[in-house]
């Protein structure tokens, strides 16, 4: 009983403690950008915070995903086709500003996580999440640094050629029964479980729903 209670301490300490460092690392996102876009001549400082701004941008934008937020109605359709039940994780591997994951939160009752490469872009996701008072987290990086055994659901927007190079970390992770709902693109020659056809009058393109387990050709 002890030994859980201090172990409960412990990881409150470390979540007090991430959520300080997400927070001094936003804080020092918003100064950069408010420092860069001062009027000024340039000098080292500003030429150092934009390049260090500008690197995960671009590698978000070479790797084939610039951000582009899915139009909410569309998040929450592709929600609804992952059959989010109360209490399941919901990832997104490139969450732009925070806005699906907000939902599978707040409306689904998911513990949702988002990752994102672009650090404005990240800014952006916090300054949202004050809006939304979400508790879902939102982590800044490269979602391939961490590892999708315990993910019930990923949710995803980006290019048929980036989706593709994460075949193999999504076959060696996650497990039998997660689902990957992709909007727009396919991934490559998996099998989805069902693709919702595109709407003109709801304005979107297809959306695609994969299972693992069901995904093999
Ligand atoms: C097309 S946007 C989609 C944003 C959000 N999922 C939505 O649907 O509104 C893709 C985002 O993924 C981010 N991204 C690209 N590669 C990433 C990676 N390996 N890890 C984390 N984020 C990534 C980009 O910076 C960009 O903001």
């Amino acid at each position: 009983m002890k030994k859980q209670k201090s172990q409960r301490s412990t990881s409150m300490k470390y979540k007090n403690a991430a959520d300080f460092l997400a927070f001094i690392g936003m804080s020092a996102i918003v100064l950069s950008v408010v420092y860069i876009t001062t009027p000024k001549t340039a000098d080292p400082l500003t030429i150092v915070l934009f390049i260090l701004l500008i690197i995960p941008t671009i590698i978000a934008l070479v790797s084939g995903a610039p951000f582009v937020p899915t139009p909410m109605h569309i998040g929450k359709k592709m929600l609804e086709l992952g059959k989010i039940k109360h209490g399941e994780k919901v990832v997104d591997i490139g969450c732009g500003d925070g806005r699906l994951v907000y939902m599978a939160a707040n409306e689904f009752g998911a513990k949702a996580i988002g990752y994102e490469l672009s650090p404005v872009v990240y800014a952006i996701a916090k300054i949202r999440q004050l809006l939304w008072r979400s508790k879902a987290k939102i982590k800044f990086g490269d979602f391939r640094m961490h590892n999708l055994s315990d993910v019930d659901c990923i949710v995803t927007y980006m290019l048929p050629d980036t989706l593709k190079k994460f075949i193999p970390k999504f076959e060696r992770e996650l497990k039998s029964g997660s689902r990957i709902i992709s909007y727009a693109f396919n991934i490559g020659d998996w099998k989805p479980i069902h693709i919702e056809p595109s709407s003109a009058e709801e304005n979107r393109s297809k959306i695609f729903v994969y299972e693992i387990g069901k995904h093999a050709n």
